[in-house]
């Protein structure tokens, strides 16, 4: 029963986070620049190359990186959990990069600042679950892949956050009219980064401690 409701339980999960990659990344595929949701800077050439650069290689992060914490796939297909571990990492690191570049020209300052500590800790994050599995501590490669994907899910997170919160600032009448949509977007995006940012983490840290009590519970420290 515990199996099955498992089971249920990520696949939901990954339903959900496929459907709302698939629309977040839907106005980019036929990489058409006409088509972008963000303002494209016509002074920076390489906005568009590395915005949808940034957008592809963090979809593919996101699909694919809750394979790996499937505990049946790492134990008994470990080649496939460390080849996916390389794509996965890879695209953290060119998509990390090319967002942190991205974030220089996001033109309100609180989602910029929001987005540039996202892409520094996407980084680290990554960079140290690297370095953890080259020496072979496993607990504490587990530890820093939690967090990245914890990282990898703000993006996910916050667009569930931006709109909730849009329509509680309109129900208290806390939105000047007529309504200017992209300005409200603009400013409310940066908070809802800010906030799915410390929301994954503290889920990223409880769920670490979880893991750590029961192996202490089995004695296996
Ligand atoms: C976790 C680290 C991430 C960082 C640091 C980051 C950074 C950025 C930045 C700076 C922008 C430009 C925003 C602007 O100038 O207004 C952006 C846009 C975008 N990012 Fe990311 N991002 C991250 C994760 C993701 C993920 C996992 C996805 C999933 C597909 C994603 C999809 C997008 C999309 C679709 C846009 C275009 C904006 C839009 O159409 O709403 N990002 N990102």
């Amino acid at each position: 029963m515990v199996k099955v409701r498992q089971y249920v339980g990520w696949s939901l999960g990954l339903l959900v986070i496929l459907g709302i990659g698939m629309v977040m990344i839907s106005p980019y595929v036929q990489l058409n620049p006409a088509q972008s949701r963000i303002r494209l800077e016509s002074s920076f050439s390489l906005h568009y190359a590395l915005l949808t650069t940034h957008i592809f290689l963090a979809f593919i992060a996101l699909v694919i990186g809750p394979l790996q914490f499937i505990p049946g796939v790492r134990r008994r297909f470990l080649f496939v959990h460390q080849n996916i571990g390389r794509v996965y990492l890879s695209c953290v690191l060119i998509s990390g990069i090319a967002g942190f570049i991205v974030g220089l020209y996001t033109r309100d300052f609180t989602s910029q600042i929001a987005f540039l500590t996202l892409a520094v800790l996407w980084l680290i994050s990554a960079t140290m679950a690297y370095r953890a599995i080259r020496r072979r501590r496993i607990a504490e490669h587990f530890t820093w892949m939690v967090r990245n994907y914890a990282f990898t899910l703000v993006a996910v997170v916050a667009r569930i956050i931006v709109p909730l919160s849009i329509l509680v600032q309109l129900l208290r009448g806390h939105l000047s009219r007529p309504l200017n949509i992209s300005q409200i977007l603009d400013t409310t995006l940066g908070t809802g980064i800010w906030l799915a940012l410390v929301l994954n983490l503290l889920v990223a840290e409880w769920l670490i401690l979880q893991r750590v009590q029961r192996t202490a519970k089995r004695g296996v420290i």
